[in-house]
C-alpha cells in the first residue's frame, strides 16, 4: 500500500481519511490543498511528538506559503484537562484567529481530542484537520469527530462532536512510536476485527504476534480495514445513540481496569485486550458461543504482555461503577456470538460478572511478559548556534566538512553502535532549552555542542541539570587553547564528559563515551 483514501459520509458532509506511506511533509501538502492560501494554521502537538515533527511540519507549511504557528502541550493523558484547552484558546485569541483559520492536530488521541475540542468551541466552531501519529489515533481516535477532555472524576466527560475537515495519516511517523504504544493501538485493531469478523479477523489470525511487535508494513492493510470498521459504525450513528456503542466491545472491563489502577499501570490497549478476553469469556458462559469457539477467539489475545497489578474483584467492580445492588441489568454488555456477530445484552447475571472480575484480578496479579527484544538506546545530538554554517564558517578553524557531513558521520556511528538518534540544530537559545526539556520524554542521553552558549548560558546548563539525563559536551575545536573567554564552560559541570578538538570525529567519540556510560548503569526501564 502506498496511498489509500477512505471516506466518512455523514449526510451532506464527506470527510476524507487518507493513509499514506509518507511523512508529515505529505500531510502538509494535503493541508495546503484543502484550505485557502490565506488560512492561518495553529499546529497543536505534544512535547514528545514535537521533538520529531514540529519543525518539519511548520517548515513544510511555511514553504507552501501558509502562515503556521505552533502550540505544544505537555505529554500524557493526565494533561487532557480543561485548563490546557483554555491555554490553547488563549493562544488562538492572542493570535486573532478567524472563523476560517485552521487548527491542525499533530499527535495521538490526547492531542486530537484536545485540539478538536478547542476547535469546536473557539468562535463556536473553526475548521480542524487531524494528522494522527499513533496507531490508536489512526484507526480510532481521529475518526468520528468525538473531541473532549477528562474531568478529574471521569474520563472524556466534557466534550463535543466536531468533525475534522480531513484525517491525514502519514504512516512513516509510526517509526518513532514506542513498542508499548504500538501494542496499545493494536488492541483497537483486534477489537475492530472481532466486531467485523470476515477478512479482517482472518488477517489478525494470520498476522499473529506480528501485529503486536511493531512491524508496520505488514500491518498496514489491517490498520486500514480497522479504520473502515470505525467509519462504518460512525456513519450509522454519529452521535452515539445506538450502534456506536458496539465500539465499546472489551471496554467495560477495560475502562474498569484502567480506573482501578488510577490510569497508572496499564496502557489503554493493554486494558482493552484484557477486557476483550473478559467479554469473550462472558459470551461463552452465557452460551452465546461454544467453549471451543471462545478459546479460538481468545487465543490471539493471550500472547499480549501486560504489567502486574494488585486489586480485588470488588475494587474492579467498583471501578466499573458497580456494587452488589447495581450489578443486575445496569450495564449494556457488548458480547459476541462469533467474530463478526455482536450482541448487546443487559441481562448478564451478576454472579457471572463477579466471576469474571475475580478472573481478571487473579490474571493481572502475575502480569505477563511476552518475549521482547530490549529496545535500543536513544541518543539526541543537539547543536547550537552557527553549526548550520559548518564548511563555510571560518574553515581554517572549523574545517571544510559541512553540517550534512556531520549528520552523516553521527548517523553512521549510531547505526554501528545500535543506537537510535535524533539530531537538532538551532541558533536560538530558547529552542535549545525547549528541546532539552522535551528530551526527557524520549532520550536516554544527550550529546550537546552549545557553541558560543557554552560560555554564557546558565539557562542551558539549568535545563540539562533539570532533565537529569547523562550528557556529553562536544566541541569541534579545543576550546581550552583558544581565546581566554572560551576557556570556561558553564555546561561541563553538568556533563559526564567533554570531548574537544577532534573535529567531526569528536561526535563519534562522544557517542561511544555516552553509550558506555549508559550501559554501565542499571538496565533502562521503558518510559511511559
Ligand atoms: N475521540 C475518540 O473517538 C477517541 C477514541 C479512542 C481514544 N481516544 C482518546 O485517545 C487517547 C489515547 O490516544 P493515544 O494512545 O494516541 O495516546 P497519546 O496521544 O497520549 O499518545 C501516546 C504517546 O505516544 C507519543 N507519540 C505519539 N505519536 C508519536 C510518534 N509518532 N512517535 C513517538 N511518540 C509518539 C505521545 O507523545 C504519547 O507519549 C485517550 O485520551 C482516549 O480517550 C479518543
Ligand atoms: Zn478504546
Amino acid at each position: 500500500m502506498s496511498n489509500c483514501e477512505l471516506t466518512l459520509r455523514l449526510g451532506e458532509r464527506t470527510i476524507p481519511i487518507i493513509f499514506a506511506e509518507e511523512g508529515v511533509e505529505w500531510a502538509a501538502r494535503h493541508v495546503h490543498e484543502l484550505v485557502p492560501a490565506s488560512t492561518r494554521v495553529m499546529l497543536v502537538s505534544d512535547e514528545r511528538v514535537a521533538l520529531f515533527y514540529e519543525r518539519p511540519m511548520v517548515d513544510a507549511l511555511s514553504e507552501l506559503g501558509l502562515d503556521a504557528s505552533s502550540f505544544i502541550l505537555p505529554v500524557g493523558e493526565e494533561e487532557k484537562r480543561l485548563p490546557r484547552v483554555v491555554s490553547l484558546l488563549d493562544e488562538l485569541v492572542v493570535h486573532k484567529f478567524a472563523r476560517d483559520d485552521l487548527v491542525l492536530a499533530l499527535g495521538g488521541g490526547v492531542v486530537s481530542d484536545m485540539a478538536g475540542f478547542a476547535a469546536s468551541i473557539y468562535r463556536r466552531g473553526v475548521p480542524w484537520i487531524a494528522v494522527p501519529t499513533t496507531l490508536l489515533g489512526m484507526v480510532d481516535a481521529s475518526i468520528g469527530g468525538k473531541t473532549g477532555v477528562d474531568h478529574p472524576l471521569a474520563k472524556n466527560l466534557i466534550g463535543a462532536f466536531h468533525e475534522p475537515l480531513a484525517v491525514l495519516a502519514p504512516l512513516n511517523v509510526l517509526g518513532t512510536l514506542d513498542a508499548r504504544e504500538w501494542l496499545s493501538g493494536s488492541a483497537e485493531v483486534v477489537k475492530a476485527a472481532l466486531l467485523a469478523g470476515g477478512e479482517l479477523w482472518k488477517m489478525v489470525l494470520r498476522l499473529g504476534v506480528d501485529l503486536y511487535h511493531w512491524q508496520p508494513p505488514q500491518v498496514w492493510d489491517a490498520m486500514v480495514a480497522a479504520a473502515r470498521v470505525k467509519i462504518e459504525v460512525v456513519e450509522r450513528d454519529e452521535r452515539e445513540t445506538g450502534p456506536r456503542r458496539l465500539l465499546n466491545l472489551g471496554h467495560t472491563f477495560g475502562h474498569a481496569l484502567e480506573a482501578a489502577t488510577d490510569y497508572q499501570v496499564f496502557t489503554h490497549g493493554e486494558a482493552v485486550f484484557l477486557g476483550l478476553r473478559a467479554a469473550i469469556r462472558i459470551s461463552a458462559a452465557l452460551g452465546l458461543m461454544s467453549e471451543a469457539d471462545a478459546r479460538e477467539a481468545e487465543a490471539p489475545l493471550t500472547s499480549v504482555s501486560f504489567p502486574a497489578a494488585e486489586f480485588s474483584a470488588e475494587a474492579l467492580l467498583a471501578a466499573a461503577g458497580h456494587d452488589k445492588k447495581t450489578l443486575a441489568g445496569s450495564t449494556h454488555w457488548v458480547l459476541l456470538e462469533a467474530p463478526g456477530r455482536v450482541v448487546i445484552r443487559s441481562d448478564v447475571p451478576p454472579p457471572l460478572i463477579e466471576e469474571c472480575a475475580a478472573w481478571l484480578s487473579a490474571t493481572v496479579r502475575e502480569g505477563h511478559a511476552a518475549a521482547a527484544s530490549p529496545r535500543r538506546m536513544r541518543i539526541a545530538v543537539i547543536n547550537g548556534p552557527n553549526l548550520n554554517l559548518l564548511g563555510t564558517r571560518e574553515p581554517g578553524i572549523y574545517g571544510r566538512a559541512d553540517y550534512e557531513r556531520l549528520e552523516e558521520h553521527v548517523h553512521r556511528v549510531a547505526e554501528d553502535e545500535g543506537a537510535d538518534l535524533l539530531m537538532f540544530q538551532s541558533n536560538v537559545e530558547g529552542e535549545l532549552i525547549a528541546t532539552v526539556q522535551r528530551l526527557r520524554h524520549w532520550a536516554d542521553g544527550i550529546i550537546i555542542n552549545p557553541g558560543g552558549y557554552t560560555h554564557t548560558s546558565v539557562a542551558i546548563r539549568d535545563a540539562l541539570a533539570a532533565v537529569g539525563l547523562p550528557a556529553v559536551e562536544v566541541h569541534l575545536t579545543d576550546i581550552s587553547r583558544r581565546e581566554a573567554f572560551r576557556a570556561e564552560s558553564l555546561i561541563a559541570p553538568v556533563c559526564v564528559a567533554v570531548v574537544k578538538g577532534e573535529g567531526i570525529a569528536g561526535y563519534g567519540t562522544a557517542l561511544k563515551i555516552l553509550l558506555s556510560h549508559l550501559k554501565s548503569k542499571a538496565p533502562h526501564v521503558e518510559r511511559r
